[in-house]
């Protein structure tokens, strides 16, 4: 099967249409904006969920900011967190002192949101958010509560926009559930 026909196989159910990602993604994008004033941010993108949600998102925040990526790898190509967070690509550079927000496609357990916190925290940031897509609240391992969330979502496995099952339907572009 094909992507470009996942909108009719039945193991793909929409969950949150592209309107509804686009229009929360301009409200979230102002609400960071108003809170930094005119300051620079340091948006991290973590790789690889991410990358479509980073690209939307930095332009709705608008203003000066940087784009930094942080490759991170925590499924080994399942559709469980396996606890184990494997950085494969580190930051291009310093963001002491900087105001920082962590943008990730999606919450779960909270493990890697843990993990990325403490790793960065030691980077003395001036400030650290976390800015997620998704919230998947009833799974957490560890408590985690990011700054700014775009949508809760219950404990379902959801695909597109960025997020995959072992490296595919990154590129739906809509979150969908993906019952096997
Ligand atoms: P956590 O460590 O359990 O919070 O999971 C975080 C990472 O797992 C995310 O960055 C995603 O890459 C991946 N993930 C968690 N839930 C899903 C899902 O429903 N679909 C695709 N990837 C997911």
């Amino acid at each position: 099967m094909s992507t470009s026909t996942a909108k009719d196989d039945s193991r793909f159910r929409v969950l949150i249409p592209e309107d509804r990602l686009q229009a929360r993604i301009r409200e979230l994008g102002k609400q960071i904006r108003a809170d930094f004033g005119d300051r620079p941010i340091t948006c991290i993108c973590v790789l690889k969920g991410s990358f479509i949600f980073t690209a939307d998102l930095v332009r709705a925040i608008g203003g000066e900011l940087e784009t930094e990526f942080l490759g991170v790898s925590s499924y080994q190509g399942g559709t469980q967190s396996t606890g184990v967070v494997q950085i494969t690509k580190d930051l291009s550079g310093p963001i002491e002192d900087k105001d920082v927000i962590i943008i990730e496609d999606i919450i779960d357990t909270g493990l890697t949101m843990h993990y990325l916190l403490e790793m960065l925290a030691v980077r003395q940031p001036r400030t650290l958010a976390v800015c997620t897509l998704l919230d998947k609240p009833c799974n957490r391992e560890v408590e985690m509560e990011a700054d700014y969330v775009g949508f809760s979502i219950p404990d379902e496995f959801v695909v597109g926009y960025g997020l995959d099952l072992a490296e595919r339907y990154r590129n739906l572009p809509h979150i969908a559930v993906y019952t096997p």
